[in-house]
């Protein structure tokens, strides 16, 4: 809805973080849009404003900054592009309520934003979402979704339908759901914060692993909590993916474990890889879309690192209590002790 609000029509580029969950470049897709990726700053694991403009062509119509892991992207050289080449900000929210950027939450830093509540959320209804824009004319567009067929036009008797829309009506239920968790949003929240807190200051005496990098500009809600390996703390002669793996399996035995939202950055996927989208090519072979376009994961080797060198902890919230929290510490704690064990376990 976010993207048809932000009017990405068929042919139009977005730019999207190569390293993100698969459904912010599939929200592209839907519409038409051709996503068109950009790697990621390697601290932050959010869209490098950097690298932004040297992808920016005629095409481009927005720029898509996705929240991951509950960090804000660094929105204020985003949007200074943004305004600079006339394209529209898509906040993927998605990871991120009521995470901040300099004092201002997700949803309210771009033109357009749109939040997932579904059952992993930190505001869930089981499913649905929200949409947020401080722009009339983006929440009318965008609402057009709500129906299959968009019949309220207006200045026109009788039913007429006069565009497509996408059936993305939410259900009043799953609505009331999302309303009553409202109550307990702050509280849950806060825990989260606490809990994340928690866990940082303790790996940060912990040899071998380390809690998220959250920049000056950002307080995170810690959708899911980031643990980076660093096989240096240890004194080990292996790479930081070797550590990863071998820690990874060891704590996995102690009951910690630890999620990737992908495995490659997102261009390698043969969606993209092979255009597949749609079927029949669309929608890279609309007329006037751009025939050069090609998907290469190699392309992207700050995702590649990030995503061989880190891994995400889910539970780190609310209804678990600090016990959980302390488990996980001590598991933690018991593979940094054992390190060259673990890399031994590795090899079998
Ligand atoms: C970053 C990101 N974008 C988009 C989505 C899509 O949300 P939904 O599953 O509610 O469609 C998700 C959630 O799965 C997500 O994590």
């Amino acid at each position: 809805m976010s993207m048809m609000g932000a009017g990405v029509r068929p042919g139009d580029e977005v730019l999207c973080p190569a390293f993100t969950y698969w459904s912010s470049a599939a929200g592209i897709l839907q519409q038409g849009g051709i996503p068109v990726f950009v790697d990621i700053d390697p601290k932050t694991y959010t869209i490098d404003p950097v690298l932004i403009e040297e992808q920016i062509t005629e095409n481009t119509t927005a720029i898509l900054a996705v929240h991951i892991h509950g960090l804000v992207a660094d929105m204020d050289p985003i949007n200074e592009i943004a305004a600079k080449h006339g394209l529209w900000v898509v906040e993927d929210a998605c990871q991120a309520h009521g995470a901040t950027y300099k004092g201002r939450k997700a949803g309210s830093l771009g033109n357009v934003a749109g939040f997932s509540c579904n059952r992993s959320k930190c505001l869930s209804g089981g499913e649905g979402g929200i949409l947020t824009t401080n722009d009339a004319d983006i929440a009318e567009v965008a609402n057009r979704c709500r129906q299959i067929n968009a019949i309220d036009q207006p200045n026109r008797e009788g039913f007429n339908v006069y565009a497509l829309g996408w059936g993305y009506r939410p259900h009043e239920l799953v609505n009331a759901f999302i309303c009553s968790q409202m109550d307990r949003f702050d509280e849950n929240l806060a825990r989260r914060r606490e809990f994340a807190a928690f866990l940082s200051e303790q790996l940060a005496d912990i040899p071998g692993f380390d809690g998220p990098y959250t920049p000056d500009y950002a307080e995170s809600c810690f959708f899911t909590y980031v643990v980076s390996f660093d096989p240096r703390q240890l004194g080990l002669d292996v790479s930081a993916a070797e550590w990863r793996k071998a820690a990874g399996k060891a704590l996995a035995a102690e009951g910690i474990g630890l999620g990737n939202w992908q495995y490659e950055p997102m261009p390698a996927m043969n969606v993209f890889a092979d255009k597949v989208g749609f079927g029949k090519g669309f929608p890279w072979s609309f007329p006037g879309a751009r025939q050069d376009i090609v998907y290469r994961g190699e392309d992207y080797p700050r995702t590649i690192e990030f995503i061989a060198t880190h891994g995400y902890l889910g539970g780190v919230f609310p209804p678990n209590e600090m016990d959980l929290i302390e488990r996980y510490v001590e598991g933690f704690q018991k593979v940094s002790e054992n390190a060259h064990r673990a890399l031994e376990l590795a090899e079998e």
